[in-house]
């Protein structure tokens, strides 16, 4: 049987430290597989403090050299360490200076966590806990020190040293062909924000005037050979700090801000302080490797690392119970960014679709909690979806509950109040509170409890007293180990739609507050009754998608279309094709499930129809409109006892209905809207080539030779991946004559970009067709494959398991047990890819019952596995419970 599992680390149990690190001088002497780490601290006991109580330092896969306490060599009596844990007995009553010395081994760091290196470069990462991984210290964020950092290396292999803050020393090792450089960061922080990096780089530089005058050098340092890739990321890195001032009033704060791209990370990338790191796809673009994608992708990523400046280092957590504090915050800035760089309508679709793509069944399924957690064993696997896409959703909601002014109000207090602190979720709230008077505790649900709540809406109209009633009902479906949920404050934004397509004017309403276009809803049930309501109106509701909720609402088609039509929310017009489109394809599954003829409804052809022709939408939306529900989402939608193939059955023929009713509206869209001229990324050139590309898409399916060709051609000539990549996914997907040729050619073109490889890998993955898992298997063994490479395991791998439900979820059950293969294979090296990989199974009590006992089985022979790491146990266990 499996070992016993840790117990869990609980927010209920939150301590103070017992000991103050005020600073810390650390010399890093970096060799391949010797490095030593000399940290050098002054320590204090805090208030309350017992004399002499033990000081407990953490450690991961330590070796501990030397100790030494107000430079006297530590007694071995004093002290008691193992790798993972330093303790000293009985330290002094005043303040002490500790040294200690420990060795690492850089080069066998495969969980690329601590000190680790990526192609030759030295770097580190440190959040959540990788600091103990480098030397033994406090490992915990309310812990915040001033950081000075020497770093020691060969001036040849790494020409290249850096570490947080401003540098303020270099030079030559005497006597040796090795060289230093010192860091010094003024700004106390704690040890998950440490970061350095040694390497022989190539540096891309500029430099950013901040709004009080102050003149701050930009770099980034890359790869030789990428210097040209970077020009994106430095003009998104100049916007966002402008962003930030004008929209905030926030300044950046150290003479320099560098950001190193490398190529082996965890994630997507990591905001140490002045020295933010990032897996290179979110900073190396050109337009013959990236996507538009790619581009949004990287401003994105770079401005929310840099909005983290504020929102998380200069303002940081008390414990990793709060990690919404500051990643909820960041991404709802990175968001609000995004929207005015770009449009705000598709910004918010988009993240939408993200949301109920990726958050809502984390929600529904056995991995769900509150925003902010309760207990963990491991906190790297509650980087949600929920902490960061419904954590920036509730922050939303508070901007749409309290209103724009008063959100702002409250935001520069926390600025002002908890600028160097490590802080709560409390904390935040109560900035709002006493800067605008409101309480707030019902809304502080939203960080307390899991699971989306569904509102359920019934209306009707009475033309003799012209009143129009709204009953409204909300209820969180149940979740594991959580009993007795409490009604939440969920903002209603909304609209009374007349049959002319515009927003009616009514009389009071009766039973709700309501404030700037918005309900409020608190209760558990409310009945709205609004007055003076001449006609029937379609409740326009959720405009915005004002809560993260479900709604539980029958309309009508006709309603639904004219909200298509006219609604002048976007959101919502988008949202009702959705639905049309959803309830469609439900009735499609239903009867692909029962083995009768599927016959695409004539009116939502018709609608698609409609959208398609429509002259006034923007491209971006139209392509938006356009993308029929995923696989994914439709299985979400049905909830339980999903059969994947009925419904990529369901889908696929509604698909080639369309491509069957609208050739040649297709054929004009997709030429009119092809951009041409040199290549830009812009938003909205990138608008007209997703729509061009989504009626490509359509076209595709409907008559095989021609179609075939003109796709072929299209591959062939695209002067820009974005083109040239949904072409090829076209050929490979739709199994159309040229894929082979296809595959390979694009390998030839790419084979030395590995970012335009894992495109290549994740196309084959993501195939449907039966020959797919075999593929897949052989691409394992593949040249170029790399297991230690986290972005191509995630191309390869992650994305069979989460973009291609008929082949992952196979009636036969070897898609699962490919994946369980996998997850064993990786989580020996690195245990956060394999327990990322191993959520994908988390929606599998909702398939169909031959395939549910199929998950079953592979995910019991992880389980069953005795040396798992504590990530995999982690997220084994609570998918099975
Ligand atoms: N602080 C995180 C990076 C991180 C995540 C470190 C998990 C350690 C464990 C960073 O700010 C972040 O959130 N990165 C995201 C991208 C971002 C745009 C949402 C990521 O890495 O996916
Ligand atoms: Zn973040």
């Amino acid at each position: 049987m499996r070992s016993e599992t840790a117990p869990a680390i609980r927010l209920e149990d939150y301590q103070q430290p017992a000991y103050r690190i005020d600073t810390v001088h650390l010399t890093i002497r970096l060799q391949p597989n010797e490095t030593e780490v000399v940290c050098a601290t002054s320590v204090a006991s805090r208030d309350g403090t017992d004399a002499g109580a033990p000081l407990i330092l953490d450690g991961d896969e330590l070796t501990l050299v030397g100790i030494a306490l107000n430079g006297k060599a530590l007694d071995e009596g004093a002290y008691s360490v193992t790798p993972e844990r330093l303790e000293i007995h009985t330290p002094p009553a005043e303040p002490f200076e500790l040294v200690i010395t420990t060795r690492i081994n850089p080069d066998a760091n495969t969980k690329l966590m601590g000190l680790y290196r990526s192609s030759g470069t030295y770097c580190t990462q440190c959040e959540a806990e990788g600091f103990r991984r480098i030397t033994y210290f406090l490992d915990r964020p309310d812990v915040l020190a001033v950081y000075t950092t020497r770093i020691e290396a060969s001036s040849k292999d790494c020409p290249i040293l850096l570490a947080n803050g401003n540098p303020v020393d270099a030079g030559r090792i005497e006597n040796s062909d090795r060289h230093f450089s010192v860091w010094h960061d003024p700004h106390p922080k704690p040890a998950y924000l440490f970061a350095l990096v040694a390497g022989d780089l190539a540096r891309v530089a500029d430099g950013y005037q901040t709004m009080s005058g102050k003149q701050v050098d930009l770099n980034i340092f890359v790869e030789h050979g990428n210097e040209a890739m970077c020009g994106w990321a430095m003009d998104s890195l100049k916007r966002s700090m402008k962003w930030d001032e004008e929209t905030f009033g926030l300044e950046y704060d150290l003479e320099v801000f560098n950001i190193v791209a490398v190529s082996d990370f965890n994630m997507g990338a990591m905001e140490n302080k002045g020295l933010n790191i990032f897996n290179d796809k979110y900073v190396l673009a050109d337009p013959e490797t990236a996507t538009d994608q790619d581009y949004a992708n990287i401003e994105a990523v770079i401005a929310h690392e840099y909005f983290h400046n504020w929102t998380g280092n200069r303002i940081t957590c008390r414990d990793w119970f709060q990690l919404c504090l500051k990643e909820g915050l960041t991404v709802f800035r990175d968001q609000e960014f995004t929207s005015d760089m770009r449009s705000r309508p598709v910004k918010r679709i988009t993240d939408v679709r993200l949301l109920k793509s990726h958050q809502f069944p984390e929600d529904a399924g056995p991995l769900a909690h509150p925003v902010r957690p309760r207990a963990y064993h491991e906190i790297n696997n509650f980087y949600t979806a929920t902490v960061y896409e419904k954590g920036a959703e509730v922050v939303r909601m508070l901007k749409t509950v309290l209103g724009a002014a008063d959100f702002k109000k409250g935001l520069d207090l926390y600025f002002e109040r908890h600028d160097g602190n490590a802080t709560t979720i409390e904390a935040f709230l109560t900035c709002f509170e006493d800067a605008t008077g409101t309480d707030l505790a019902q809304f502080a649900l939203w960080y307390e409890q899991a699971g989306t709540p569904v509102v359920s809406v019934k209306t009707r109209h009475d033309p003799g007293n012209r009143t129009f009633t709204v009953d409204l009902a909300q209820e969180i479906p149940p979740v594991p180990g959580q009993k007795n949920s409490k009604p939440a404050l969920i903002p209603l934004r909304f609209g009374l739609v007349a049959a002319n397509g515009e927003d009616m004017e009514t009389g009071a309403a009766d039973g709700i507050e309501i404030a700037n276009d918005t309900m409020l809803l608190e209760k558990a049930r409310q009945k709205v009754v609004f007055s003076d309501v001449p006609s029937k109106p379609v409740l326009s509701l959720l405009r915005g998608f004002s809560a993260p909720v479900r709604l539980d609402q029958h309309q009508s088609e006709d309603e639904l279309e004219l909200l298509a039509a006219s609604d002048r929310d976007p959101f919502n017009r988008w949202q009702a094709v959705q639905t049309l489109a959803m309830q469609e394809l439900l009735r499609l599954t239903q009867l692909a499930r029962s083995e009768k003829p599927l016959t695409p409804s004539q009116s939502v052809l018709d609608l698609f129809g409609t959208v398609l022709q429509d002259a006034e939408l923007d491209p971006a939306l139209k392509a938006l409109a356009l993308t029929l529900p995923s696989e994914a989402d439709i299985a979400q939608e049905i909830g339980k006892d999903v059969d994947p193939d009925a419904i990529h059955q369901a889908r696929q023929r509604l698909r080639a209905e369309f491509a069957l009713t609208h050739r040649s509206a297709l054929l004009k869209a997709l030429t009119d809207h092809m951009p041409t001229g040199t290549y830009s990324p812009d938003a909205q050139t990138a608008g007209k080539r997703a729509l061009s590309n989504r009626a490509l898409h359509y076209f595709a399916v409907s008559d095989a030779e021609e179609t075939a060709q003109r796709v072929w051609e299209r591959f062939s000539n695209a002067d820009n991946m974005t083109d040239r990549i949904s072409c090829l996914t076209l050929l490979v997907h739709d199994g159309m004559p040229k894929r082979n040729e296809a595959l390979k050619a694009y390998r030839l073109r790419h084979e030395n970009s590995s970012l335009a490889m894992d495109k290549w890998f994740m196309v084959q993955a993501t195939a449907p067709g039966s020959d797919t898992l075999k593929l897949v298997r052989s691409l394992k063994s593949d040249a170029l494959f790399d297991e230690t490479n986290p972005n191509r395991v995630r191309a390869l791998l992650q994305s069979f398991a989460t973009g291609n439900p008929t082949q992952f979820a196979r009636v036969d059950g070897t898609g699962f047990e490919f994946i369980v293969e996998s997850v064993l294979e990786i989580d020996k090296r690195n245990p956060q890819v394999a327990s990322r990989l191993l959520t994908s199974f988390r929606s599998w009590r909702a398939l169909e019952s031959k395939r549910c006992a199929l998950a079953e089985s592979a995910l019991l022979k992880i389980s069953s596995c005795e040396e798992l790491s504590r990530d995999s146990r982690d997220i084994i266990d609570r998918t099975l419970q």
